[in-house]
């Protein structure tokens, strides 16, 4: 038996105004995104914003339904519209922002476990990082330089390929 560790490096502000300005642009628009989210039965409204290599920003909220497991996430809602429109482009950035009508979210927002497999897949497809920035109502902010920091061992295709 061995027992073997992952190191996982992210980086934390405690003040997000210390970034650049092109990250507080996008983190602007995610925080605007979730501002329009359908998200009346949790009360729990996020805001995705997705930085492109051809430059456009896509962004997405949290929509919800009387049928609760119809909803989707802000991410997915985000990605796939991306993925629908430009089915090529490599994502560069995605903000992913969050705020409850319940209780300050203080911590920056955790993107969820299927959420986190969507991001993935297109990281492998495109063979390039996906850098993910988190936020909530704090000025406190996680930045990780690629998906498979925020989902180690993750499933992927090579497995359904085997002969
Ligand atoms: N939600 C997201 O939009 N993204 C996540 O990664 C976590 C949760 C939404 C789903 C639901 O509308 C609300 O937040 C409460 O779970």
């Amino acid at each position: 038996m061995q027992e073997k560790n992952i190191k996982i490096t992210y980086k934390f502000y405690s003040d997000y105004e210390e970034l650049e300005a092109n990250y507080i642009n996008l983190i602007n628009i995610a925080e605007e995104s979730l501002e329009k989210a359908y998200s009346i039965y949790s009360g729990f409204s996020v805001g995705a914003a997705i930085l492109l290599d051809n430059g456009e920003i896509i962004t997405g909220n949290n929509q919800e339904n009387s049928a609760y497991p119809s909803a989707m996430c802000a991410e997915r809602v985000a990605l796939y519209y991306c993925k629908a429109k430009y089915p090529n482009t490599k994502i560069l950035k995605i903000v992913i922002a969050a705020k409850s009508i319940h209780a300050i979210v203080n911590e920056p927002a955790s993107p969820c476990g299927g959420c986190r497999q969507v991001m993935i897949e297109y990281e492998k497809l495109q063979k390039s990082k996906i850098e993910v920035i988190l936020k909530g109502d704090s000025s406190k902010l996680l930045i990780f330089s690629s998906v498979s920091d925020l989902l180690p061992f993750s499933f992927d295709s090579t497995v359904l390929r085997q002969l």
